[in-house]
Order: C-alpha cells, then structure tokens, then sequence
C-alpha cells in the first residue's frame, strides 16, 4: 500500500527532530537551510529508488519502541505486534509473576525478543538467527531499551543453537516469525520490499511454509507443559498450517489480523 503523506512526514521527524505532535506545533516555521537540504535529499532518494523509509531514517516504531534497522534486517510490521500482544496474553495467564522462558526464532532486528523482555520484566529470553549481521542489530536494540542482561543472542539455524543447553521440557513459549513467503512470489513484491529487503527474511520455500514445518518438527522437545509455540503466517496460509498442527496432534487456533486475513498460529503442545 502506498503511504506518500506518511512517508513524507517520518521523513520529515527525522530531518527536523521533531514528533508528529512538534510538526503540527510548529507548522508554521519555515525549515533551517541544512533542514530542507537532508529533507529534500531524502525525498528525492525515496521517490526516485523506492528505498523504504525506514532504511532511510535507520529507525522503526514497533510495540512503542523505537528500533534501529538496516538493511540487513526486516523492517518490522505491524501486523508483528499480534505475536507480541498474544504472547503477552499467553505469559500473563499462565505463569503471570512467575520467570517465564522465551525463544524468538529468526528475531531479526530483535523486534519481538526485545519488545517481550521490555513489557515481560520476569521473562528471560533466547533470540536467534541465522544471519549473523543481524544479531548485531538486535543486540544494539536489546542495549538501547535496557533488556540485554536477559536476552541470550545465538546465531545458528531454527532451534539448534539450543542443543547441549539444557532446555529440553522447559520452553515456555516460542515465538517465530519466520519467512513464510512462497519463492514463486518474490518477484512479485512491491519494489521497497523486493529490491530492498533481505531475502533469506522473505522467502519461506516452495509454499511458504517450509521452515515453520522444520520448527515444528523440533519445537515439542523444547517445550514446557502447557507451552506455545506462535507462529506469524500470511493471508491464506491458514488451513494449511492447521492441518500440519492436527496431523501432528497440536491444540492450534488461526487468528485473523484487523484486515480480517490468517496472520498468527498458536498452538499448545
Ligand atoms: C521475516 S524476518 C522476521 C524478523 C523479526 N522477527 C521481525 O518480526 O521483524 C525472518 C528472520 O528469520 C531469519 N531466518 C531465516 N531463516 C532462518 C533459519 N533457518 N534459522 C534461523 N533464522 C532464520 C532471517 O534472517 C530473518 O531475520
């Protein structure tokens, strides 16, 4: 979906410093000289490369907290926030003061590890990736917001940084949001997307599903009981899904985002 008022008001926040609320305040000013320069710089970049926005600014809001982004990783969405919100939701019942046991697989910026540990202060957390680089992103987000002490950061594929840890049974919840994009669609993706961001966050195999289907087939060992495993899906990803959790005997619910589409399974051990 286009957003150019959007677009042009972050844009607009980062060169001046100002909030929303500060650009309607001081609607009235004109812009310094270095102002109007970066701003038209930007601008330009944006209109004429299709860069995202947030590659431009370096920053993304996510579950109210400012992160750091780069190219490197997936700029987080909001339709992310579902995952954090049920988690939240999941925590809070079951094991409420209680030190609750997280892993976020393919944490990415470290949107969803970072943003659990802020509003979760009992919870400790693994957060893992494959991409090297982009661990780095998410400690410096883990640093910014003051969780790093609880997050542990392994590099590695889906949840075998976990062997020889001793987890095996006491997991309470994994939260993934995994590439789940079909390969044959890629090259269908809106130019911010597609040319910008990193493909090994995008592309989910032949039907999209193909690493949560290897998760699952690991995730049971790790988990506690009751424990969760949340896994953000796309539109029409959802019988699919349900029918792998039922085959392999999972309690699962599909959970439609606002749009009314598949956006997030959850299923209980
Ligand atoms: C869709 S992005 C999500 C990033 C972040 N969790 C978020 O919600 O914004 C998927 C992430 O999974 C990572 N990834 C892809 N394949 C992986 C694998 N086999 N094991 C671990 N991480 C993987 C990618 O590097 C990327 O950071």
């Amino acid at each position: 979906m286009e957003t150019p008022f959007l677009d042009a008001q972050v844009l607009l926040s980062h060169c001046t410093g100002l909030d929303k609320t500060g650009l309607y305040r001081e609607g009235g000013r004109f812009l310094s000289p270095a102002e109007e320069e970066a701003y038209s710089r930007l601008m330009q970049r944006r209109a004429k490369t299709r860069e995202p926005v947030a590659y431009l600014t370096g920053r993304k809001e996510f579950m109210g907290l400012e992160l750091e982004v780069n190219p490197a990783v997936l700029i987080p969405r909001p339709e992310t926030e579902l995952l954090v919100e049920k988690s939240l939701e999941l925590s809070a019942g079951c094991w409420a003061d209680q030190s609750v046991l997280i892993v976020d697989v393919g944490t990415g910026s470290g949107a969803i590890a970072v943003s659990l540990a802020k509003y979760l202060p009992c919870a400790r957390l693994y957060a893992m990736d494959i991409s090297r680089v982009a661990l780095e992103v998410a400690k410096r987000n883990a640093l910014t917001h003051g969780v790093e002490e609880r997050i542990v950061f392994l590099e590695g594929d889906l949840l075998l940084p976990l062997a020889g840890l001793g987890l095996e049974g006491r997991i309470n919840l994994i939260a993934a949001n995994l590439p789940y994009i079909r390969t044959s669609d890629l090259d269908n993706l809106m130019p911010d997307v597609g040319l910008y961001e990193p493909r090994p966050a995008l592309d989910g195999g032949p039907d999209g599903l193909c690493l949560y289907r290897r998760l699952l087939s690991r995730a049971r060992v790790f988990l506690s009981r009751p424990g969760y495993i949340l896994m953000e899906i796309g539109a029409g990803q959802g019988g699919e899904i349900a029918l792998g959790l039922a085959l392999a005997g999972w309690k699962y619910e599909i959970i439609s985002d606002l749009a009314g589409r598949d956006r997030l399974a959850v299923a209980e051990v």
